[in-house]
């Protein structure tokens, strides 16, 4: 794709850098133009290396190719990062007064916005009334990340990762925002069950498949809730944490009420230890041999399937890990009807190469139709996949109800 990447003046401009980067290793053709101000932060030397292009902010210089329209109408993409205040409202009005603003009113390629300021510039009125604008004109604007601000305060207003803005704007140039209106809830990671104050059951689950199903809905319009068990969150998306099978089934508890669709990621412990000690249990105290006791944990997904009943609400979808890849198939076939979710989706952990790592191949399986797709590459590629299978399941369950 050919990617135009602005960067507004902040002192976020710097991790533009990086977004270039990854854009240019992927291979996107990247054109980059700086305002003025953003040059204060990072020079356009670093910005020509790594995007290996020209860089030239400048509106008046080879006026005769009229740039900023040749730029706006051949690009496949617009990313603004990060976005400040000032650029917010001058797009909001309609004012091209640089290179970067008329390209952004010539093009007709769908815009992703990054915004970066301060929590009380995020949260004036005139900047919310200016989001408001920019969204209702087709224009994605990814909310800003809760965290460490430029000097010693923290809050809402940080740039999101380099990574979460290529994963929105991958998603936003491959399918738009057909996710809008969708309230999707995600759950993702590995429980975690005490056994005493330093010890736990865990599982190997990374949450990187669940994150990235989460952050490609967020990218494509979908509002989305994010449970992560035991892992690190992604900073833009509404996310709450939790470490042990019933913390997570609270938390989907009070999340469900607004679900249309609930993505089970998370590897949930069956078992919990009955009587974790609040202390650290001693070597010394216990002798040669340790005996656990466990009791069964709630299934989630099936109390969630049950507490359907009829009702076609919410679309559940479940994920499996499987072993034995032989019999791959037949164990996601017979854990569906078990389960009694809408779909399931099988990893093959056979290879040990789905923990942890970027890629993975998955099987989805449907109630009805049986084996309905395979998928194989980056999770990230997975993720969009996978939204796109049940979307467009939704509309067939909405007919049939
Ligand atoms: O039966 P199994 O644990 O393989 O099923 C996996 C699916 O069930 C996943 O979607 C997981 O999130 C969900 N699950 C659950 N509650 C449990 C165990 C698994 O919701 N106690």
């Amino acid at each position: 794709m050919r990617i135009v990447v602005g960067i507004t003046g902040g002192i976020a401009a710097y991790k533009a850098v990086s977004l270039v980067r990854s854009l240019v290793e992927q291979g996107h053709e990247v054109k980059v133009i700086p305002t003025q101000n953003a040059l204060r932060f990072v020079g356009s030397a670093t910005l020509e290396a790594i995007s290996k292009n020209t860089v030239d902010p400048d509106l008046y210089t080879d006026v005769a190719d009229v740039k900023h329209v040749e730029l706006g109408q051949s690009a496949d993409l617009v990313i603004v990062a990060p976005a400040t205040a000032s650029f917010i409202a001058r797009t909001a009005s309609g004012i091209a007064d640089d290179l970067l603003s008329n390209v952004v009113l010539a093009t007709k390629a769908p815009i992703l916005v990054a915004p970066a300021m301060h929590t009380e510039m995020w949260e004036n009125a005139a900047t919310m009334a200016n989001i408001a604008t920019l969204r209702a004109r087709g224009i994605a604007v990814m909310e800003p990340a809760d965290g460490r601000l430029t000097g010693s305060d923290s809050g809402k207003g940080r740039l999101p990762e380099p990574d979460e803005i290529v994963a929105a704007a991958l998603a936003l140039a491959a399918h738009g925002t057909d996710l809008a209106g969708l309230n999707i809830l995600i759950t993702a990671g590995g429980t975690q069950e005490p056994i005493d104050a330093v010890r736990f059951i865990g599982n190997r689950s990374s949450g990187k498949q669940g994150v990235a199903i989460a952050m490609a809905a967020r990218a494509r319009g979908a509002n989305v809730q994010l449970i992560g068990a035991n892992i690190e969150m992604p900073s833009s998306i509404d996310s709450v944490s939790v470490k042990t099978a019933s913390e997570l089934e609270a938390a989907v508890k009070v999340a469900l009420t607004s679900a249309d669709v609930v993505i089970m990621a998370a590897a949930v412990a069956d078992y919990r230890v009955e009587a974790p000690s609040d202390l650290k249990l001693k070597k010394d105290h216990l002798g040669t041999t340790l005996d656990l006791h466990l009791v069964q944990n709630p299934d989630i997904l099936a109390d969630l399937v049950e507490g359907r009943g009829d009702s076609v609400t919410p679309y559940l979808v479940g994920f499996a890990a499987e072993s034995d890849a032989e019999r791959l198939d037949a164990l996601a076939l017979e854990k569906i009807s078990r389960k009694g979710c809408d779909l399931l989706v099988a990893n093959d952990i056979s290879s040990s190469k789905v923990f942890g790592a970027d890629t993975t191949a998955v099987t989805v399986v449907h109630a009805q139709d049986g084996v309905i797709a395979r998928f194989e590459g980056q999770k990230s590629t997975v993720a969009d996949e996978l939204l796109t299978v049940i979307h467009d399941q939704l509309p067939e369950r909405k007919n049939n109800s």
